[in-house]
């Protein structure tokens, strides 16, 4: 009774203790080292996670797997558009519960750098600014300009008094250590001259002033004023230096990857390189580096930027769309923050000594008063490994990777030594009882009956749908005389149509005559063809398809989508008939979206066509079909690979658009991780849909009866759409005999063992799933990759056996990559190493 009343106690005394813990205050400050916590330099690992691209119910898991993965920061964007919808109106509930999203993180022990913008790029529709502040008389963005500094300010000062009034600031006992203002404002600023400059101060100034007791950065800013810290983003930053001394050298932006847009290939960049450049940025004197993305997530609704940005924010992150774990990304830089970790004391305390070894090769050395040592050994020579002395050691470096001795002697990570296991992942279908039944109802090409007005002239679409709607119509009427040659010759004139963007369908007499996009590269248009048109009157109706609002450049407010012209029609009796300035009829927004076909009430306001009448490829189709939610957690996806292009809704939410008839364009080589990366030089779908997959919310979904709607643009066959999990398929560990590893450091570190040790593989498969079979094993000299792995000339003949036996039928297991765990060695004085793929059910 007693040992119980004590354990009770116990436990309320933890529980204290541990809210205790998590409000208590906290300064924040920095100098040249690092930033300063609690009078304490730190040097941080952050990661990006946007709360408003994935679904409430997932932010615990993302973060915990963010801490797990050796985060001790996550940072977000903050955003406008979302949360100011309409002016002063405000949003802060579902995926825009920026506060819950804030204390979620303060729960799981991590800090928040908190990126208000409030201008934030993000590829997020127009750049996360609201389309109504273009309204604002006299409003010139991102400038030196009353009417708009006034509405940055006032959503800034909201944010933070928000923040203020939730205690969320460090100093308030809360998690928030670090906020930005503006967002890579340099190369703007640049481009405007001195309006730009006094625009960038007056932020810095007007952000300092709201007084949050925690430091402000501006990232890509290089003259930020003090006590701005000015920040890197890219795809490398070792090179970049503060623009004081007495500033620390942070990287708010270090890219894991790139982001997709239609039409595109799919980028990804390799663990390898994207741990070789962090190793980087860390020797070189780096004290904070954040992942932008650590988890992409999705672009639900009609967020996504670009325009053409895909549905898909996945972005190669260590956590993908899903909230699984991307492996071995996640697991490498795990490993590296880590290493990084135990190198922190003498990182915080010297500055690098910096010693060539060669001549690609170089040591930093951090070395502190008080006798910690850190060293990084790395090799810039894309091709070839190095063989170095350092101390009186001997070193062989991977290309293009840096070693990382936390002793000074002993190598703990190596960048381009992937210890973590990799995992290939799978889509499987899940059964549907009876399949989806589909229903349809046609969306009518507009007719001058429900037109909203009529003027002179072509209007620009941005201005005319203000953003509440992808869609625009434009419609006018040609007459055409039965003197004209063409109704006896059948040469059809020629309609050629100039839009600023993004697509388009062009009906004549409610046919459909055609389609043109563009891309984000490219995002004008000209669609040109000859069309069919009859002796009388003719109606030419044109539907103008927004595909997200671009986020980037400058002069936000003068860009321009639709059909700006002009229109002409060639080959008649005239010649040329110039359409642009004759009457003109518009209609903002779809039949379908006016009546809310999307959601439980407004899809049965229309009598919906049934069964084997619903008819395939037909343009301009609304279909909707309700099933009931799959069992399990794996996370869900709605194959849309058999459609064209158009929009998704789950009981009433947007997925997103689709348009997975949109193929990749590019050249998808192979790649190598060694050598400089940029965004084109890994793709992958080259010729397949840019995205196939659209993800589902668990969340999103009731146990039964849920309303699935798509609207079809194009015209696809819904019969082809399907619900699929998402899944581990296989797990792979790659790794040299004698590689090193954290665990084996510490052993040795501790004192236990006085021998190098061996380095073990690592397989885990998903949750409740089980290794079911090893699909290969080698230990010797194993060629290939994870999914490819082959035989080389070196095998040892017992390879598979130890994981036949300790992994078949477990969750996860370990062996150790030793010569007799596989029967002795295959090739002595060969380096060897061990590949093993094995498959998760
Ligand atoms: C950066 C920008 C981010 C994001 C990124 C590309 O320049 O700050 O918001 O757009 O590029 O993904």
């Amino acid at each position: 009774m007693m040992g119980l009343k004590l354990a009770m106690w116990n436990a309320l005394l933890l529980v204290v203790l541990s809210l205790w813990a998590c409000s208590v205050e906290a300064s924040v400050s920095y100098d040249s080292k690092a930033i300063v916590v609690n009078g304490q330099r730190r040097i941080l690992i952050s990661g990006s996670i946007h709360y408003p691209r994935s679904a409430p119910e997932m932010w615990p898991d993302l973060i915990q797997k963010a801490k797990e993965g050796g985060l001790d920061v996550v940072q977000t964007y903050v955003f406008w558009n979302g949360h100011e919808p309409s002016q002063g109106n405000y949003y802060f509930e579902g995926n825009y519960d920026l506060v819950k999203f804030v204390k979620l993180v303060h729960q799981a022990g991590l800090f928040v750098n908190l990126r208000i913008g409030p201008y934030v790029c993000a590829e997020w529709n127009f750049g996360g600014f609201p389309v109504w502040l273009k309204y604002i008389p006299g409003i010139r963005f991102r400038t030196d300009n009353e009417p708009f500094k006034y509405h940055m300010e006032k959503f800034t000062r909201k944010i933070v008094n928000m923040m203020k009034a939730e205690r969320l600031y460090a100093t308030q006992g809360g998690p928030i250590i670090l906020s930005q203002i503006e967002n890579e404002y340099g190369p703007m600023e640049y481009e405007l001259g001195a309006p730009g400059k006094a625009y960038s101060n007056w932020a810095a100034h007007m952000a300092v002033g709201l007084g949050t007791g925690v430091p402000w950065i501006m990232c890509k800013q290089d003259d930020a004023p003090d006590p701005i810290i000015n920040a890197c983003n890219g795809f490398y930053c070792d090179y970049f230096s503060p623009n004081k001394a007495y500033k620390p050298k942070m990287w708010t932006e270090a890219w894991t990857g790139w982001y997709t847009e239609f039409g595109g290939a799919v980028p990804y960049r390799p663990a390898e390189d994207l741990a070789f450049a962090v190793a980087r940025f860390i020797q070189n004197g780096g004290a904070f580096i954040n992942y932008y993305m650590y988890h992409g997530g999705t672009n639900f609704g009609r967020t996504a930027g670009g325009p053409f940005i895909a549905t898909s924010y996945d972005y190669d992150a260590p956590l993908d769309e899903y909230g699984l774990l991307r492996q071995p990304k996640w697991g490498h830089l795990k490993d590296l923050h880590r290493a990084i970790k135990l190198c922190e004391p003498a990182l915080v305390s010297a500055d690098p000594t910096i010693t060539p070894l060669g001549n690609y090769a170089q040591a930093h050395v951090f070395k502190s008063k008080s006798g910690a040592c850190a060293a990084f050994l790395s090799n810039y020579n894309p091709k070839s490994f190095t063989k170095v002395s350092f101390g009186n050691m001997h070193y062989n470096l991977p290309p293009w990777s840096i070693s990382i001795l936390p002793d000074c002697k002993n190598t703990v990570y190596n960048t381009a030594r992937v210890g973590a296991q990799s995992a290939t992942m799978k889509m499987t279908r899940v059964p549907i009882h009876g399949g989806f039944s589909w229903q349809a109802y046609n969306e009518e090409t507009t007719s001058y009956s429900d037109t909203s007005f009529t003027v002179v002239g072509l209007l620009e679409q941005i201005n005319t749908t203000r953003d509440a709607s992808d869609y625009l119509w434009y419609m006018t009427d040609i007459k055409i005389d039965s003197s004209e040659e063409f109704l006896r010759s059948g040469n059809y004139p020629v309609l050629t149509v100039l839009s600023a963007g993004h697509a388009l369908h062009v009906f004549v007499n409610g046919q459909l005559a055609g389609t043109s996009y563009g891309s984000l590269e490219f995002p004008k248009l000209t669609f040109s063809k000859g069309v069919n048109l009859r002796a009388g009157i003719n109606t030419i109706t044109l539907l103008s398809i927004a595909v997200g609002l671009p986020n980037v450049g400058p002069h936000f407010e003068t860009w321009n989508a639709g059909v700006l012209g002009p229109v002409t029609l060639n080959g008649l009796n005239e010649g040329r008939r110039d359409l642009s300035w004759q009457k003109w009829s518009y209609k903002v927004g779809l039949k379908g979206e006016a009546l809310s076909l999307h959601s439980l009430t407004g899809s049965s306001s229309v009598d919906w066509i049934q069964g084997s009448l619903v008819a395939r490829k037909q343009p301009l189709t609304w279909f909707k079909t309700s099933f009931d939610a799959p069992k399990g957690y794996a996370p869900l996806a709605l194959d849309m690979g058999s459609m064209g292009k158009g929009q998704i809704w789950i009981n009433g939410q947007s997925l997103g658009r689709y348009w997975p008839s949109y193929k990749a364009s590019g050249s998808c080589g192979g790649c190598d991780y060694a050598g400089t990366y940029h965004e084109k030089k890994c793709l992958s779908n080259c010729g397949e849909a840019s995205q196939r997959w659209y993800h589902v919310p668990h969340s999103w979904l009731k146990p039964t009866g849920n309303l699935l709607v798509v609207f079809e643009e194009w015209g696809g066959d819904p019969n082809g759409i399907f619900l699929d999990r998402r899944d581990v398929d296989t797990v792979c560990a790659d790794i040299y005999e004698w590689q090193p590893t954290l665990m084996n450091w510490h052993m040795q570190a501790s004192g236990k063992v006085n021998k190098p040790l061996r380095p073990k593989a690592h397989l885990s498969c998903g949750a409740g799933q089980k290794i079911t079979k090893i699909k290969f094993a080698s230990f010797g000299t194993p060629e290939g990759a994870c999914g490819s792995f082959h035989e080389g000339a070196c095998h040892a003949h017992n390879s598979y056996d130890a994981f036949e036996r300790l992994c078949i039928g477990q969750n996860a297991c370990s062996v150790t990559v030793a010569p007799e765990m596989f029967g002795g060695d295959p090739c002595p004085s060969v380096m060897k190493k061990l590949s093993v793929e094995a498959v998760c059910s």
